[in-house]
């Protein structure tokens, strides 16, 4: 078997900027209650007709760049997002048209915040195969469209943020690469993170749609719920990477999370006793930006030199479905 190795990476966020202070003047909250519950002091929203291709496109160049590839250089294109431009086709097949790719395999996953790992598994997998030489990966969110941005939808609204990151991974030559990934679902508390329509579920005909058929077209989160599990689960994931390959948290050089709420990282470090620092965490700018977090997380995190050559570290996530994963990855 072959081993697949990153070999560029890319990431790209609206140009509207939002702070706490700016959603005070939409809704009843405050930069304390955001702060103290989630970190969070600014994320990005998409504007006016932007959406998830807009800044799938330019985070992916970003990394093809990095790699040195070109477009007919690609033979598969994974796009894990729940935001994509349409309900059909995929984000995947506007990046293979807009990017110049050659009639490839492109196809989305939709595994939520877990989405960006998932998808960069089974690119793993092509490559391992010997299927596929190199493979574009991408999380892309523009889920805010999506957002009450009222009060009514405050608990939610506050939370959540946009943007794209991206990766190509190519045959490894050497100890770097992909090292082993791990993936989960557990499907029976969907309910408690979820997003009703539109869907097959129900008898509402699309063009009869209420107004309160409409408002299943949010999400919905059980915010408590998600915390309870999401504090398990990435402890759990974290530890069957480090089992499969025979390492100690001392051989991590860092864990990039998926950025879901600041508490949640620190408690799941206090869980795991391991230091703070240890888990990188940039929510505090982007919010949670679901299939996007942990490859713009990856992408700041090797901008400022956290992961160099040679260092091991392990990608975590904890999503909606419930669905989680992990990657351990040499550099
Ligand atoms: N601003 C001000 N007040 C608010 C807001 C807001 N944005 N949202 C809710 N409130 C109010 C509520 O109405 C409630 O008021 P009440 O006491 O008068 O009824 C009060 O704040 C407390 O609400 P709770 O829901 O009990 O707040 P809690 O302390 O549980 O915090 C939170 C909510 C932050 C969502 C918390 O449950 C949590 O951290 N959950 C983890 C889930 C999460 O972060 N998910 C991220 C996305 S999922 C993922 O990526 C895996």
């Amino acid at each position: 078997m072959k081993k697949s190795k990153i070999t560029g990476i890319g990431f790209h966020v609206p140009k509207q900027l939002v702070t706490n202070q700016d959603l005070t003047s939409i809704m009843d909250t405050s930069d304390e209650w955001i702060r103290t519950r989630s970190g969070i002091e600014q994320r990005r929203w998409v504007q006016g007709d932007e959406a998830a291709s807009d800044l799938a496109i330019p985070a992916s160049i970003k990394a093809m760049e990095m790699a040195g590839v070109n477009p007919e250089d690609i033979d598969v294109v994974v796009v894990g997002t729940i935001s994509g431009d349409y309900f059909f086709p995929g984000v995947s097949a506007q990046l293979q048209a807009e990017l110049g790719l050659r009639n490839i395999a492109a196809f989305d996953i939709k595994a939520a915040c877990s989405a960006f790992v998932y998808s960069l598994s089974i690119a793993d997998q092509f490559i391992q195969t010997g299927q596929y030489t190199t493979a574009l990966v991408v999380g892309a969110e523009a889920q805010t469209k999506f957002i009450n941005k009222s009060t009514e939808g405050r608990d939610i609204a506050v939370l959540f943020g946009d943007g794209a990151g991206a990766a190509v991974l190519q045959v490894s030559n050497d100890e770097s690469g992909i090292l082993s990934t791990h993936l989960h679902c557990q499907g029976k508390d969907l309910k408690n993170l979820w997003m009703e329509g539109p869907g097959s579920s129900g008898d509402n005909q699309i063009n009869t749609v209420t107004i309160e058929q409409a408002k299943r077209f949010e999400p919905y989160m059980n915010g408590r719920e998600v915390f309870k599990n999401a504090v398990v689960r990435f402890p759990e994931v974290i530890h069957e990477a480090l089992e499969k390959n025979n390492l100690s948290m001392d051989d991590i050089s860092l864990i990039i999370p998926h950025q879901a709420n600041l508490r949640i990282i620190q408690s799941v470090a206090k869980r795991m006793g391991v230091e703070q620092d240890k888990f990188y965490a940039n929510i505090q700018r982007y919010g949670n930006t679901t299939a996007a977090s942990i490859p713009i997380a990856l992408c700041e995190a090797v901008e400022e030199e956290k992961v160099k050559e040679g260092d091991t570290i392990i990608l975590a996530a904890f999503g909606a479905g419930y669905t989680w994963a992990s990657a351990a990855i040499r550099w």
